[in-house]
Formats: C-alpha cells, structure tokens, sequence
C-alpha cells in the first residue's frame, strides 16, 4: 500500500551522502529562499520530456544524456556551456543519421553539483579532511574551512543553474542549432587530420542527405525542425533540501513536479528501495532515472520499479546500465529477464564511464576510449540477443579540449594526462573523443537497423 506523499517525508528515512549541515538556522533561511523562487523548469516540459523517453523505450526515439561529472562555479561561463552544448548537438546529428529516429538531448548541465563520493573524509599527507561533495555542498581546495558544508552554496546553485538554462534556452531556439552549422562542424572534424575515412564517408552520406532535402524544398527557412532543438537538463538529485525547496505543485494537474531540472536520477550509491533519495523521487511527476551497477540485485529492481513507476507507464523510469566492459554479460542479461519477465516498461540507457574509471601509469584517474567504447558495444549485443531496445547513451564529456581520458583518434596517452586535466571529479571524455564516440555508435544504431531490416 501507497501512503501519501509529501515533498519532506524523505526525512524521516536513512539518510546517506548528505552533508551534516553544522548552522541550521542557516539552512533554514537558504531553503525558505529557494522555496519562494521561480521553478527552473515547468511541469509541461517534463512532461513532454516523459512522452519522448516513452519513445524512446520502444525504439522510436534515441536519448543522449551527456555533460559534466560536476558542474563548478569557479569554471562556469558561458563558454562552456555553448562548447558542451555545441558537442551534444553535433553527436546528436550523427546519432540520428545511424538510428533514424529523433534523438532526445538531455545535459548533466543546469544542475548537476553534488556528489556522492565513496569515503568520507580524505587524506593528504597525513591530514584527514572531510571529502569534497561538490560545488552546492562544499569546496574543492584542501583546507578544514573548505570543506564545511555551506548552504549558501545552494542559493549559488541555483543562480547558476537559471542563467545556464538561460543560454541554453537562446541557442536552442535562436538561431545557434540550425542543423546546417551543426554539420559543418562535423565536417570540420571528419576532415581534420588524425581523422579517418570511415567518419569521412559518414559525414559525406549526412551532406547527401542535407543536399537531397534541400533540393526537394526542405530547409532551415520553411522548417523549424531544421533550425530549433528541444533540449532538456538532468542532474543526480543527491542533495534533497535543494530538492526539496524548488519542488512545487503544477497548477494544471495538481501533481508535484521537482522544479530543479527535467529529468532527475538517482545515483548507483543512493537506490537503497526504501533510503530517502527512493522516497523523494518516487512522488515527483518528472521523469526519473536510476543508475544499476554490479550490486543491483533481481529484488532491489522489482523493489524500485514498484516504488518509482507503480503504473507502469512508459517515459516515467529510465535505467542507466554502468557496469563496466566486461561485466555487462554478467549483469544487464539478469535485470533485463526482471523487467520482461513481469512486463515492465523501461527506457534501457548506456553509462559506459562509471565502470571503466582506472589509475593511469602517471597517476591520474582515468577512463580508457576502448574501455568505454567496448561497453557500449556490449550494451548493444546484449539487447540484440535479448530482443530489447537499446534507447540511449549517457557521457561525462566537456566541449573543452581537456586530457582526461586517454586514446581516441587523437590519441591522449598517460603521459598527456597532465597537461589539461580540468575535472572537479571524474574524466570526461573531451570534444573529439565525444563526437568520434557518436560516429561509433550510429555505426552500431545502423547495424541494429539494417538487421531489423533484414528480419521484417
Ligand atoms: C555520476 O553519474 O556522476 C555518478 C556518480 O554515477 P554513479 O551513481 O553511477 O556512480
Ligand atoms: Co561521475
């Protein structure tokens, strides 16, 4: 039985990789704040957000979730945001061209600031601090006064977060996504050198396409589809007083919608069936999605599905798969046979960058290209032998030309890792290695539709 929910019954549950927030008169006032702010996104918008996904669970439509580990206040600029942005749009004409079908753009932007981290304190030359939780939560630098929590940051997050959607708003209906750019960028890319013949000719096959529409009488002039895109904000809704305060009741349905991003998610350390972050998420109309890494277990995904999609409606749950290459043999065969032995609706989703961080030769954490790479095929291969839709990919990348994760056609290697490594957290993928990621999986969406083809 359902008992009624409130936006605050999360607090009575067990509470993990939340901060102690030491001035609670302080918190208070943050949160009272933040609740008498505008929501950042609307009700509608989920919604519609909730139709696409339900798409793209049945092949009709691809998702590509995609930005940074952690967002930061010291490196936020507006430059940023359009160089991610402007990656994400190039991918997403690549993976529409392999899959024909729309491709529904969602960023781990707007939003994205705390972390779960796996110990709690850190040390440094003997000195033992508590860890970084990121930006909403505390500070990188490696002082005692760094690290307290501070709920002003969350005021900080915020203005972020709106003037972030802001320009994300502007490039997507102004002018900046016309696919014409879009492609011209790509061209850039599969004509530069280091590039090889097999993006050449994927490219050429997409100015064939452009061309044909064009001369039939389809262009960026007479059809908005061609020079405006939907694109929609996601982050893992760790931090649940900032949850809290920006959730509000939509005045059209009566339902309670987490005004802090679109699509929020729950994180592999944070799924515990009856742990707080469960019972927040399962009473917000958005779309949700949790992450199933190695540990999930048959039971905790019937437990989940039970509690965060009761109805079993299409859209509402998107499971994002992080196993790591290798092991997504052992465990995506098991939670698919759960959710089709009991006729559950799921957008099945890629993460291939959280099972495939190692320590380079030169120290720095690191993903290796064909570690991610190989997941993602082993993705595909299962959900071929499976008879099940492969419906998205989810990156940690930057628009920036960072080193932090190693290979790709320009090859970074352990030795290059140090001289642009930006990350708060994790190592993204950098602009090259994103998009030549893109070209590799539309080669896997083609394949996928060419046997379909071939069966029907
Ligand atoms: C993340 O997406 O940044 C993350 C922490 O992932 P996970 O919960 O899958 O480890
Ligand atoms: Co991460």
């Amino acid at each position: 039985m359902t008992t009624a929910w409130t936006k605050s019954a999360w607090r009575s549950k067990e509470r993990i990789q939340m901060p102690d927030y030491l001035d609670a008169a302080k918190l208070a006032e943050v949160e009272a704040r933040l609740g008498r702010y505008p929501p950042l996104v609307f009700a509608g918008e989920a919604r519609s957000l909730r139709g696409k996904l339900a798409a793209a669970s049945r092949g009709e439509a691809f998702l590509l979730q995609g930005g940074d580990c952690a967002e930061s206040f010291e490196e936020f600029s507006a430059d940023l945001i359009r160089d991610t942005y402007k990656v994400m749009l190039q991918m997403a004409v690549v993976l529409t061209y392999g899959a024909k079908v729309p491709v529904v753009k969602i960023g781990r932007v707007a939003g994205q600031f705390a972390k779960p981290r796996s110990a709690a304190t850190e040390t440094i030359d003997g000195v033992e601090l508590p860890s970084y939780r990121g930006d909403i939560i505390n500070k990188l630098e490696f002082t005692a006064d760094a690290r307290i929590p501070n709920p002003d940051n969350m005021l900080q997050a915020y203005t972020q977060a709106a003037a972030s959607l802001n320009l994300l708003r502007a490039f997507s209906s102004g002018g900046y996504a016309d696919i014409h750019h879009v492609h011209e960028w790509n061209l850039g890319f599969a004509n530069a050198a280091g590039a090889t013949d097999k993006y050449k000719r994927w490219a050429d096959r997409i100015s064939d396409s452009l061309a044909f529409m064009n001369a039939a009488g389809v262009n960026s002039e007479n059809t908005n589809a061609l020079r405006s895109v939907n694109f929609y904000t996601s982050h893992e809704a760790l931090l649940l007083e900032y949850e809290e305060a920006l959730c509000r009741v939509d005045s059209t349905t009566g339902l309670n919608i987490a005004g802090s991003g679109h699509l929020i998610w729950i994180g592999d350390r944070t799924r515990q069936p009856d742990g707080a972050h469960v019972e927040f998420c399962r009473g917000v109309q958005n779309p949700i999605g949790c992450k199933c890494g190695p540990t999930m277990t048959k039971d905790d995904l019937l437990r989940l599905m039970d509690k965060l999609n009761p109805e079993n409606e299409a859209g509402r749950l998107t499971l994002i798969a992080r196993f790591g290459a290798g092991n997504v043999g052992e465990h995506l065969p098991r939670l698919i046979k759960a959710v089709e032995d009991e006729g559950r609706k799921v957008l099945w989703t890629c993460d291939p960058m959280h099972g495939n961080t190692i320590k380079s030769s030169t120290g720095y954490k690191t993903r290796p290209f064909d570690s991610i790479l190989r997941e993602v095929r082993e993705f595909f291969a299962i959900h071929q032998a499976e008879g099940t839709v492969p419906g998205g990919v989810h990156f940690e990348m930057t628009g920036k030309d960072v080193t932090e994760c190693t290979g790709g056609v320009r090859a970074v290697t352990d030795e290059d890792l140090s001289s642009r490594y930006h990350t708060a957290c994790d190592p993204r993928l950098n602009a090259s290695q994103s998009l030549e990621l893109a070209f590799l999986v539309a080669e896997e969406l083609e394949n996928r539709l060419q046997k379909q083809r071939k069966v029907s």
